[in-house]
């Protein structure tokens, strides 16, 4: 199931900036996948996937300040959420290492964006240096 679909309709859009945001991604995110139909464990898998990629623009992207867009989507008749995450702030110079299970240019984990990656069903990563960094991720329902 392809992260480009047939049929998208966007259901919330709204700037990350602080704490406060983290708690609206899940909520959002929790809302939009039980309206999708997806399960408990898809729902929870999405909302981890999702938190970890907002805490990343809190913690990298300039000033702190991105934007979550969240869509209900359908493929070949099924539905799923896709959510991407967009800042503009000193980009993933080295996308592949960036993806690497322990990479941390902070020490910490290194484990949000492959961790992401095995939560969802397909994840993309668009970042250069200096060019901000865009994610998407999708889940689709069983
Ligand atoms: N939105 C972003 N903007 C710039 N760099 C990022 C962004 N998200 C992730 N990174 C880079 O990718 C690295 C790996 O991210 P991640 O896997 O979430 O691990 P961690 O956040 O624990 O460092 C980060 O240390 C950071 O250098
Ligand atoms: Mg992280």
């Amino acid at each position: 199931m392809p992260i480009e679909t047939e049929t998208a309709r966007v259901t919330a859009e709204f700037d990350v900036v602080d704490e406060s945001d983290l708690i609206r991604v899940r909520k959002v995110l929790r809302t939009e996948a039980q309206a999708t139909g997806l399960g408990l464990v898809d729902t929870t898998k999405l909302i981890t996937a999702g938190s970890e990629l907002a805490r990343n623009i809190l913690n990298y992207a300039t000033d702190g300040r991105g934007r979550l867009t969240v869509e209900q989507v359908v493929h070949r008749g099924r539905r799923g959420v896709r959510a991407t995450f967009g800042d503009a702030g000193p980009g993933i110079e080295d996308v592949d290492l960036a993806m690497t299970d322990g990479f941390s240019s902070r020490g910490s984990l290194g484990l949000g964006l492959p961790g992401a990656r095995r939560l969802v069903d397909d994840m993309s990563l668009e970042s250069a240096a200096g060019s901000g960094t865009t994610v998407v991720i999708v889940k689709w329902q069983r």
